[in-house]
């Protein structure tokens, strides 16, 4: 809900919490409140803070959000108001707020926009610059918003870190008094860092707590700087781009940024979970409501080694488990044997697939399953057929030698013909063979790009997904850049679900799980069931265990089936009928962090837990507390029958665990009465 409450004063509401934005007497838009739930009367009594988007010039010192240099080579923005628009959206309990401002002497234009969804805790905000004057403004930095906390004692910063294999490391750390950048210049979002944020005062738990959060919906490069100043005071601003990338901004033209969306919780880190999941099932899945199907991809089974007959086997194996989607991944297409060649060549490999892709398409859905294709759109191998045509097609810069990373180089993306090319391909290839699903991998960084092309690169990875999702409206798409490299908001925002990371090791795959799941909802979580030992760490885990994890997220099974005996495959078949049966508890529920190694999915009257032990345990662990039932209800343990009362399995818990290596379990209750 935005309210207009008197001149120079915005109160939105959401669910659980609300922000009032202020005009200084300087007239900068400013932050006077991000918190709990005000009244009119309240925002009122309230003093403008720190600017909304701080630029450069007059008693600036800290970050800022928005550097700009006109042709005469003035710097900075003197606020001016222009006005105000508000779009209701229709129920009342959520709206489109615009506030207008411009500079007092130069000819550029700046909207500020605060976006509330119904039923959503999110405050989306992003920002346009407009250049009203006749000669070019150049922009070293735009973000889409600065975010201001209250004032505290002290400030923790969340935020995760990591690498390839190892992506969605949680870290929680006190907040220097300092500038603190958190930032991708890959291109990417990357796996060492993801566009999000949180500050809590240090007194936050899973449960308790106020915490304040922001995400990017971003899937280039992207820069966070999270600045505690030496009064005290903390926040950040945020958006895409870094350091030193610039845009000209011509006449008559616009920039308009992605959204930072920010969340505001009282209720713990839980609780910021809780609202990230239910604001992107219900405002940015482009298809909440679908059923992810259990896939099955064959990358680790057979890697580049693929042949139609070995798919087929494979295809049959998996339908025997309940498998309803059959993926084969990297190596079916072009001259694509290995690493160094074929990508670009989008056709099926005429000595692996003499008659084309339909015998194994025809084969997979006699089977009973949909069948989907692994592409790489923006990447080309220097041994293909498309670079030998189009070389100027690649990503490069005059005297510069072009990096190769994986053996190839990209495509450079912000040129339309290269995305009406990639369209074309992908058309033709999804129309060809009725495919239901490609996983859409990106396996490198960006290296010699200029300054015009990080935007329009990403703008137009964005407007091919888009085109295919509209003209295939049955499609899905799996977002994947080597695992987790391109996990964000702007990419779940038009995919199905992302790969969380190459590392299927389901020891390792809890820390990954835990640290995707703080944002990002269970539904778009790709986890693979694969083989023992694991291909990437050669680590031991029983089957269960490695069904259990995968099952906190949309299970596939990535292993060589052809090497399960068929115990493993009456376990296995066993193991996916029981996920879906948990399926819509899982995805559609929500997700309560019970212990490092435990989770609560809790849907109307279903609840499904989840807990592995992963190591032998050294020290003993209290019992396993349920969170969010009915104190006065029942629950049948759907698998003893047992009736256990709500309170009971939250302040007494499950009993505890056995303390053993590998040991895993999936409980399920329902209240009954
Ligand atoms: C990286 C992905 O993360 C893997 O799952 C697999 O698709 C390979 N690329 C194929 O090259």
């Amino acid at each position: 809900m935005i309210n207009y409450e008197e001149p120079g004063l915005w109160l939105l509401a959401t669910p659980s919490s609300a922000y009032v934005v202020r005009l200084g007497p300087d007239g900068a838009p400013r932050c006077a409140h991000w918190g709990p739930r005000l009244t009119p009367d309240q925002a009122r009594a309230l003093p403008p803070g720190r600017e909304e988007l701080p630029g450069e010039g007059g008693e600036r010192f800290g970050v800022a959000g928005l550097q700009v240099r006109y042709g005469d080579a003035v710097r900075g923005v003197e606020w001016r108001h222009l006005g105000h628009e508000i779009d209701p959206g229709g129920d009342g309990a959520a709206g489109h707020l615009v506030i207008r401002m411009a500079d007092r002497h130069y000819p550029l234009e700046i909207d500020l926009h605060y976006r509330v969804r119904p039923g959503s805790d999110a405050i989306d905000r992003w920002t346009t610059l407009r250049n009203t004057g006749d000669e070019p403004i150049t922009i070293l930095r735009c973000d889409s918003a600065a975010w201001t906390v209250p004032q505290r004692e002290d400030y923790r910063l969340t935020h995760v870190t990591g690498g390839w294999g190892a992506e969605f490391q949680v870290r929680r750390t006190a907040l220097a008094t300092a500038e603190t950048v958190l930032t991708s210049r890959r291109g990417h979002s990357g796996h060492h860092a993801n566009p999000w944020v949180m500050l809590d005062a240090g007194d936050a738990t899973e449960d308790h707590g106020e915490v304040w959060s922001a995400a990017l919906a971003w899937s280039g490069s992207w820069r966070i700087t999270v600045e505690r100043d030496h009064d005290g005071r903390a926040g950040w601003s945020g958006g895409f781009g870094h350091e030193g990338v610039t845009w000209r901004l011509g006449p008559g033209e616009a920039l308009e940024t992605p959204a930072f969306s920010g969340v505001y919780s009282a209720e713990g880190f839980g609780g910021i979970s809780h609202r990230w999941h239910d604001h992107v099932r219900r405002h940015v899945l482009p298809e909440p409501r679908r059923v992810r199907p259990v896939v099955f991809n064959s990358w680790e089974a057979t890697e580049f080694d693929i042949s139609q007959a070995q798919q087929m086997e494979l295809a049959e194996l998996a339908a025997g488990i309940g498998v309803e989607l059959f993926v084969m991944d990297d190596g079916w297409f072009g001259g694509r044997t290995g690493e160094t060649a074929g990508l670009g060549d989008w056709w099926p490999n005429p000595e692996r697939f003499p008659d084309g892709l339909t015998p194994l398409v025809e084969h997979v859905k006699r089977l009973g399953m949909a069948f989907g294709l692994w592409v790489e759109p923006e990447s080309v191998n220097p041994d293909s057929e498309l670079y030998r045509t189009h070389p100027e097609w690649v990503l490069r810069q005059p005297n510069r030698h072009p990096t190769e990373v994986r053996n190839q180089l990209l495509l450079d993306f912000s040129r339309d013909d290269v995305a009406d090319w990639a369209y074309d391909r992908l058309d033709e290839l999804v129309t060809g063979d009725d495919i239901a699903f490609l996983k859409w991998d990106m396996n490198r960084p960006f290296t010699e790009a200029g300054d015009e092309v990080w935007v329009p690169y990403i703008r137009n990875v964005y407007a091919v997904i888009d085109r295919l999702r509209a003209a295939h409206p049955h499609l899905m798409i799996e977002g994947c850049a080597s695992g987790g490299g391109r996990a964000d908001l702007g990419m779940i925002a038009r995919t199905d679900q992302i790969w969380t990371s190459d590392d299927t090791d389901a020891a390792q795959r809890i820390a990954i799980q835990h640290g995707y799941g703080q944002i990002y909802p269970a539904c778009t979580m790709g986890a693979w069931v694969t083989d023992s030992p694991n291909a990437i760490t050669g680590g031991r885990t029983p089957l269960a265990f490695r069904f259990h994890v995968a099952m906190a997220g949309a299970l596939g099974i990535g292993g060589d089936l052809r090497r399960w005996g068929p115990e493993d495959l009456e376990q296995a078949k066993h193991l996916v009928a029981r996920y879906k049966e948990i399926r819509p508890v899982v995805h559609g529920g929500r997700m309560d962090r019970l212990a490092d190694w435990a989770v609560q999915y809790t849907l109307d009257a279903d609840v499904v837990v989840l807990s592995w032990r992963p190591t032998m345990l050294v020290r003993a662990t209290a019992p396993l507390r349920l969170r969010g039932l009915d104190p006065d209800g029942r629950y049948r343990d759907e698998d003893t029958g047992e009736i256990c009362h709500g309170a009971l399995l939250m302040s007494h818990g499950l009993p505890r665990p056995w303390p053993f290596e590998g040991v895993s379990e999936l409980k399920r209750f329902t209240r009954v009465g």
